[in-house]
């Protein structure tokens, strides 16, 4: 099933697999797009997928992040766009085989990373402190003019999403972005209508869709990606709102199926065309990234960031406190593999609505893939991890493998690394020597591969992230 073709709206997928939102470090500094990325995103397309969802790319002109991601938020990465789109879809199998959507979304209070600390970095529904993600010591309420003004940013950067020429768009309300935090009620405290109730939390992503809509027409593809369930409980994953008297338990949890399912309703109302559902709250979580810990690579990225507030210094200090042991106990105890981890979750979702719904997180089996597809649980899934381990996964598949030979680890660590390294895989244990691992890295972003990386043979450092090999 997974080879059959899907049609939404007026586009056809050629099959039933889409590259997940995959970016990192490879736009130039001010956000256009570069060659590197160009020949990052061509490398799924000659791999077979039906389509690329871009990497999240920033609405708006202060929040960069990560730094050197694409940007949207002028009319001079319209041109550069439209190019590098028209190329990567040239490296599909044949015309149309392979579609782009573009991905839009706004980190807020989530930025992860910035040239020097800016106000512009605290932005949230609330004031609300987070030990994990976001380098500021705390996030602040925006106002109303900062919300309309953000819904203006939305809106032309998916006019530009039109005007180069892609096949759809996407809004991201999950990951913990801005549009996730005025959705999550813990970190959405307001008592103006854009917070409080389930629907007012939904306030500020109707203005969106509404607006997103109007800027693209009527015709043109247009997806929202959700998280089912948020998950707020999770080990380490807490919010501390700055606010008493403490918000009710539930809030401690988040949103759940019955909510999600709601806002569901409320887009395919609003005319959204398809659902993309993944779940947990913040990138990357293990959740909506279900694998190992990434605690070398998380060390090597706090410690990066350390520099720009007194939380990212602290969280710094203590990661580098911790052995490695005692930090995969204390921080990593949420995660763990489970296959098409949120399969489950669009199932129910889909049975709600009538649009189609896309399911990310942990698809690398045929059979996985095929079985969700076929029980009815998802229309499409969204791969991430195991394309850039495999970008010939499809050719695996048709060639009879069920496992690709030499198989994604989801160790998670390309999640994150992505703010600091080029992208690639990064668990040693798949490659032959660091040498070689080293040589994937670089081919992904440049078409000048093989490099002078020499093979020496030997593995060093215990095959530990490159960064701590000393
Ligand atoms: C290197 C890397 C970068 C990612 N960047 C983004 C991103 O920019 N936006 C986004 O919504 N998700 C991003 N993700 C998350 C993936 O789209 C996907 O949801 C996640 O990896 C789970 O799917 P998988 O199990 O197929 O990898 C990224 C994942 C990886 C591995
Ligand atoms: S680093 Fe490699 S093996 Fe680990 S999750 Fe990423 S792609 Fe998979």
């Amino acid at each position: 099933m997974l080879f059959e073709p899907f049609r939404i709206k007026g586009v056809t997928f050629a099959n039933r697999i889409l590259r997940s939102s995959m970016g990192g470090r490879t736009a130039y500094y001010d956000g256009t797009v570069s060659p590197a990325w160009v020949h990052f995103e061509r490398r799924f397309a000659k791999g077979g997928v039906a389509g690329l969802i871009s990497p999240t790319i920033s609405v708006n002109e202060a929040r960069q992040s990560p730094l050197e991601y694409p940007s949207l938020h002028d009319d001079r990465f319209i041109g550069p766009l439209r190019d590098a789109v028209r190329e990567i879809k040239a490296g599909g199998r044949g015309k149309d085989e392979c579609r782009y959507i573009v991905q839009i979304g706004d980190t807020g209070a989530h930025t992860h990373t910035s040239l020097r600390p800016q106000d512009a970095d605290q932005m949230s529904a609330s004031a609300f402190f987070d030990f994990q993600y976001g380098y500021p010591n705390s996030a602040r309420a925006m106002s109303l003019d900062e919300i309309q003004s953000t819904v203006g940013d939305f809106a032309r950067a998916a006019h530009r999403v039109v005007a180069a020429e892609c096949d759809g768009i996407e809004v991201t309300a999950s990951k913990g972005y801005l549009i996730h935090q005025f959705l999550n009620p813990l970190t959405n405290r307001r008592t103006d209508r854009y917070g409080g109730s389930v629907d007012n939390r939904f306030q500020l992503l109707d203005d969106i869709v509404r607006a997103v809509r109007k800027a693209v027409g009527a015709d043109f593809l247009f997806g929202v990606r959700l998280s089912a369930r948020d998950f707020n409980n999770s080990p380490l994953s807490l919010r501390f709102p700055l606010v008493w008297p403490p918000p009710p338990w539930r809030a401690w949890i988040g949103n759940d199926l019955a909510e999600t399912t709601r806002y569901a309703r409320k887009l395919e109302e609003l005319g959204v065309d398809y659902l993309h559902i993944d779940s947990g709250f913040g990138f990357p979580n293990p959740h909506g990234s279900p694998g190992g810990f990434p605690d070398e690579a998380v060390v090597v990225t706090f410690n990066a960031y350390r520099f720009l507030s007194r939380k990212a210094r602290m969280r710094a200090q203590i990661f580098n406190v911790f052995p490695a042991w005692a930090r995969k106990k204390i921080f990593g105890g949420a995660w763990r593999f489970k296959p098409a981890a949120n399969a489950d979750f669009a199932a129910a979702i889909r049975q709600a609505v009538s649009i189609p719904v896309i399911a990310n997180g942990g698809f690398q089996d045929r059979d996985v893939i095929d079985g969700a597809l076929k029980s009815g649980k998802c229309d499409l899934v969204a791969i991430a991890r195991p394309l850039l381990a495999n970008p010939d996964l499809l050719d695996q598949f048709n060639a009879g493998a069920n496992t690709p030979a030499n198989p994604c680890s989801f160790c998670s660590l390309c999640c994150a690394s992505t703010a600091i390294f080029p992208l690639g895989c990064y668990d040693q244990n798949r490659f032959e020597t660091p040498e070689r691992m080293m040589n994937q890295i670089l081919a992904w972003c440049s078409p000048n591969a093989p490099f002078g990386v020499k093979d020496g043979g030997r593995i060093d450092g215990d095959g530990k992230h490159p960064a701590l090999v000393q």
